[in-house]
């Protein structure tokens, strides 16, 4: 019960409060150290595939190739959408992509083989087994609907998907409807890589409390989904590549970032909740997106990026760094995917992480319940209408 004199500390936006364990993400913000099941985003960055990361996402452990192999069908399986879901998209075309997005997912469950698998507390092993099916179905469904969507608006027809392309490369196929450039693929992988997990980030904290209620997972998956859309979080970059198309020339970098920081803005693709340091994610974007300005004929994106970032180096001593969707957005931007799918693509990689956040609450976790603390009137008599005015 509530007195007004034992105010407690008000842990404004939750900062620094742990509420749950996890065994999936460890992040070291004062050093900028990120490991996904232990293992180093450096080495998962370079060397594997988004299918082997959902896959230790959703497993626990790398999978041996015949593991993968099993996964790998399981996901291109579930690749194609239901006719129904596509004539939701028809319907919402013209609204947001995270919106349409989020109620793509939403439509989806209603189509899903387990979505009559409830909960039940003296047997939670049915429910747990349908959640993690479902999760590595909404995995490989989420491209989807953002790719035919973006088909559907354009007026285009949608594109089957293909099952001799991976993830990255069959997302740009169904996208661009045409076989991507091997490298350009890579590209995406490593960046749905970069993007796949992130501890409880405020997406992964919603999924998180729906999934606290033992609401289903797309219920957790939409309300991730909707909390990802805002700029504070993943629309960031798609507002790293506005800034760099108001700016248009690497010179006017100085005087749009001066008046931009005097107006009392932030400078976008920078600062962390977490990160005092670096984002480990950033450098695996960096270059590569300057070798793909080259490749493009377009280096001066990079070049303004490289401008900006020198130019906030005297933020540093604050602990405000670059953070990854700093250079993500000038790769999507290259790449031709336009600037509104930019946050799709975040979704696109967390879906997994979302689903595992929620699978790891679903055993064990507690209803998400915190409090505020009352600030307004007390004990207000109340006045019938008619006596009001
Ligand atoms: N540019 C300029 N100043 C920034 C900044 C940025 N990108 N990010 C934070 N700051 C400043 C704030 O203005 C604030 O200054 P003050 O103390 O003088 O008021 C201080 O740093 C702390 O900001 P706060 O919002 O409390 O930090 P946070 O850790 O809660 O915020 C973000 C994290 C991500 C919300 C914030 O850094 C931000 O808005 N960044 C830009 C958007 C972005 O890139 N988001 C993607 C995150 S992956």
């Amino acid at each position: 019960m509530q007195k007004v004199e034992d105010k407690p500390q008000i842990h404004d936006g939750l900062k620094g409060i742990y509420f749950a364990n996890s065994d999936a993400c460890f992040i070291d913000g004062e050093i900028g150290k990120l490991l996904y099941r232990g293992y180093n985003i450096h080495d998962l960055a370079e060397q594997a595939t988004f299918e082997e990361i959902a896959y230790l996402l959703f497993y626990k452990h790398l999978p041996t190739p015949s593991e993968l192999k099993a996964f790998d069908a399981e996901l291109k399986a579930s690749r194609t959408l239901p006719a129904p879901v596509i004539d939701v998209i028809r319907v919402v075309q013209k609204a947001h992509p995270m919106d349409v997005l989020r109620s793509g997912v939403s439509a989806l469950a209603a189509f899903d083989p387990d979505t009559e698998i409830r909960f039940e507390r003296g047997n939670p092993q049915p429910f747990l087994d349908a959640t993690l099916r479902k999760g590595i179905r909404l995995t490989a469904q989420v491209p989807t609907i953002v790719a035919a969507h973006h088909r559907i608006r354009s007026g285009q027809q949608p594109v089957a998907p293909r099952n001799d392309l991976n993830h990255a490369a069959n997302f740009l196929y169904m996208l661009f409807g045409k076989e991507p450039d091997p490298s350009e693929a890579q590209l995406i992988n490593v960046d749905l890589v970069l993007h796949a997990e992130h501890g409880s980030n405020a997406s992964s904290f919603a999924a998180r409390v729906a999934a606290s209620t033992l609401a289903d997972l797309h219920c957790a998956i939409v309300a991730g989904i909707g909390t990802l859309k805002g700029p504070s979080h993943g629309g960031a970059a798609e507002a790293v590549m506005q800034m760099c198309l108001e700016i248009g020339d690497p010179e006017r970098v100085p005087s749009y970032l001066e008046d931009r920081l005097n107006r009392g803005e932030r400078v976008m693709g920078f600062g962390h909740r977490v990160y005092r340091a670096e984002d480990p994610r950033a450098r695996h974007l960096r270059e590569r997106s300057r070798e793909l300005g080259i490749k493009k004929g377009q280096p001066h994106w990079f070049q303004m990026l490289q401008l900006i970032e020198k130019r906030m180096e005297r933020y540093q001593s604050r602990g405000i760094f670059v953070n990854v969707d700093f250079y993500a957005g000038s790769i999507y931007y290259l790449l031709g995917i336009p600037e509104d799918l930019f946050v799709p693509m975040f979704a696109i990689g967390r879906t997994p992480g979302w689903a595992l956040q929620a699978l790891e609450h679903y055993q064990g976790g507690d209803l998400l319940r915190p409090l505020t603390w009352y600030t307004g009137p007390m004990d207000v008599p109340y006045v019938p209408l008619q006596q009001r005015g």
